[in-house]
């Protein structure tokens, strides 16, 4: 690679099979609709190696006005790893989404990058997964909508995920189905799964109780390969997911750079959309 500005370029769309194979190669689950989703939804940088053919590195990101900003997918190629792309590939992200906060899911691999480059944990995320064994319930407060009514919905997210992402909510429901919580003709919470990776993923889950949470997630969960990224201290949601046929695979730390306070509920957000999009 030769100088900083021509080496990452723009993630465009025709880079999906490029991209699918960094994903391989370090053995993360994201099927092709996924990245592509991913890309559609925001903007990133790829470089390429020196005869312009595999894809050395990638990394995305998302933005949500001058409010916020999420990085993701960061991926160096195993035999590139430890020259610096890693670092030079973040900080061109970094530039890319200047001024606004941002906010990423750490892996191990990952942490002691981005420490270095100022990230600081506020919170932990544990994926939890498996093949789903619990039944459906009704619950006379969860109604199904349909994806035009995003609307509806966009403002008690926001609560919960500190900006507004209408267009990215708009989009994930497309893909997926989605059940909203009401009561006293107010919206609480909702959830919407979604066909991710290895199986079904619950998420965006945000409710403003733990049982709400679970309630959510029980109405959509169907026996099969499930997944939902919830935080780590909620105790209530993790012992059901448990006793459901659900494993532990792994914690993360929640991390932002930048000055910004995560919002302090009620509403929170119990199932991640995913590590990336959060
Ligand atoms: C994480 C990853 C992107 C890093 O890319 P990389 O090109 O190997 O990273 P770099 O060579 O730029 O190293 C980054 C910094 O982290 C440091 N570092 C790396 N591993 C470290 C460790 N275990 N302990 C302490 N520091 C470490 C390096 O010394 C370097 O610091 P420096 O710039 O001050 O010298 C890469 O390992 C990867 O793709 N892993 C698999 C996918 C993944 O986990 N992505 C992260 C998603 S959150």
């Amino acid at each position: 690679m030769t100088g900083r500005e021509s080496s990452f370029d723009p993630v465009r769309m025709a880079d999906l099979d490029r991209i699918m194979e960094l994903v391989r190669a370090v053995a993360w689950p994201h099927r092709r609709e996924d990245i592509a989703q991913f890309i559609r939804l925001g903007g990133g940088r790829i470089a390429r190696d020196e005869k312009g053919g595999r894809a050395l590195a990638t990394g995305l990101w998302w933005t949500f006005d001058d409010t916020l900003a999420r990085i993701g997918l960061v991926i160096v190629a195993p035999e590139a790893q430890g020259r610096g792309i890693g670092r030079r590939l973040v900080e061109t992200l970094l530039e890319d989404v200047s001024p606004r906060p941002i906010v990423l899911l750490a892996t191990e691999a990952g942490l002691p990058l981005y420490e270095k480059l100022g990230f600081a944990a506020f919170d932990r995320s544990v994926q939890y997964q498996g093949t789903y064994t619990g039944d459906p319930i009704q619950d006379p407060r969860i109604s199904r909508v349909a994806a035009g009514a995003i609307e509806e919905i966009a403002e008690i997210d926001a609560a919960a995920f500190g900006a507004l992402r209408g267009d990215m909510l708009r989009d994930l429901a497309e893909t997926g189905s989605v059940a909203v919580l009401t009561e006293n003709g107010q919206i609480s919470g909702y959830a919407m799964a979604r066909a991710f990776g290895r199986g079904t993923v619950i998420g965006p889950l945000v409710a403003a109780t733990e049982d709400d949470a679970l309630a959510l997630f029980r109405t959509l969960a169907r026996p099969g390969f499930v997944r939902i990224d919830c935080p780590a201290d909620a105790s209530t949601l993790i012992e059901y997911l448990q006793t459901a046929g659900l494993e532990d695979v792994g914690a993360s730390p929640v991390m932002v750079r930048g000055g910004w306070t995560p919002p302090s509920g009620p509403a929170r957000i119990f199932g991640l959309a995913s590590h990336a999009l959060g």
